[in-house]
């Protein structure tokens, strides 16, 4: 009886996978929001914020319209809302402006989107997009805090507003320099805890051949001028690092489910390979 129950573990547990994917399914998290993979919707508005603010200036080579028939889309719905670069919609999505113009513009060709959110991940995506501010020094007037001095501007500035960036300097200054790292270490705890994203950096700087070691945090100041609130502006960016997602493997909420059938498949056939081990053995021993 003890064996038979062991017997069954396998099937025990691939029904226990199933129960808690089909509760939730993967999600997507950035700070702030959450999108899940599987929420049919969110991909929808995902896809609309991508083929509106970012094809005009990437593409997404492995990606075709017609795919998007998946999203639960209709072919016309496709055509009429989501298509500005072309009119076939077996084509992939292309990029509206040349590469070579790209280059000329913002000083480095915009990669391909299509298995971005694999290479980069969806947090660090998420982060990124929304990781823009303002700043003046830059040709394109934004900088990010996640990608330092990259040549995209804020594409989504109208969406978001205008974020800036509050940087506080730790300087050692004749200080024991454990307390200033202490009281940086204070600082970024306290932005990492209040959700507003920061980032770090050491800077060794020489004075009179002296190097002194200075601590710089930069936090993101939220705009409010923006068509969206922050918490909107979060939830948008969820669903498109939620789209990106999908395109990067659009077969892989399918590849989860047929995996869990094999599991399930294989748990039930356990307990019967293993009454059978015990038929065709039973005489032997
Ligand atoms: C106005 C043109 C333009 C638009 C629109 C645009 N990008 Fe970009 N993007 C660029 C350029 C140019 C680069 C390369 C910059 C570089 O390498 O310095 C880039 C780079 C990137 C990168 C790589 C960043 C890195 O750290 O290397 C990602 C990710 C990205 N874009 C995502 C997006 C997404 C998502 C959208 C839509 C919301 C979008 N982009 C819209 C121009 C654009």
């Amino acid at each position: 009886m003890k064996k038979a129950l062991f017997a069954a573990l396998p099937l025990v547990l691939s029904l226990c996978v199933t129960t808690a994917w089909a509760a939730g399914g993967p999600e997507i998290k950035i700070v702030g929001a959450t999108a899940s993979s599987t929420n049919v919707e969110s991909l929808q508005r995902g896809a609309r914020l991508f083929v509106n603010h970012c094809l005009n200036c990437h593409s997404a080579q492995f990606m075709r319209y017609n795919r998007l028939t998946d999203l639960k889309l209709t072919p016309e719905q496709i055509k009429q809302n989501l298509m500005f670069t072309t009119d076939k919609i077996g084509d992939t999505m292309n990029a509206a402006i040349s590469p070579k113009d790209a280059k000329e513009w913002f000083g480095a060709v915009p990669p391909d989107l299509s298995v971005m959110a694999r290479s980069y991940t969806a947090e660090r995506l998420g982060a990124y997009l929304r990781g823009f501010y303002v700043d003046p020094s830059r040709p394109t007037g934004w900088n990010n805090l996640v990608s330092p001095n990259i040549g995209m501007p804020h594409v989504m500035a109208e969406l978001q507003g205008n974020p800036t960036v509050k940087e506080t300097v730790f300087k050692a200054d004749g200080k024991d320099i454990r307390t200033t790292s202490d009281a940086y270490g204070r600082a970024r705890s306290a932005f990492i805890a209040s959700n507003t994203m920061a980032s770090f950096e050491t800077h060794v700087e020489k004075k009179d051949g002296k190097t002194e070691t200075h601590y710089i945090v930069r936090q993101l100041v939220p705009a409010t001028d923006g068509l969206m609130t922050p918490q909107q502006f979060d939830a948008a960016m969820a669903d498109l690092v939620n789209f990106m997602g999908y395109v990067s493997e659009p077969y892989r909420n399918q590849r989860v489910q047929i995996g869990i059938i094999v599991m399930l498949l294989l748990g039930l056939m356990l307990p019967a390979a293993y009454w059978l081990k015990k038929e065709y053995w039973k005489d032997v021993t």
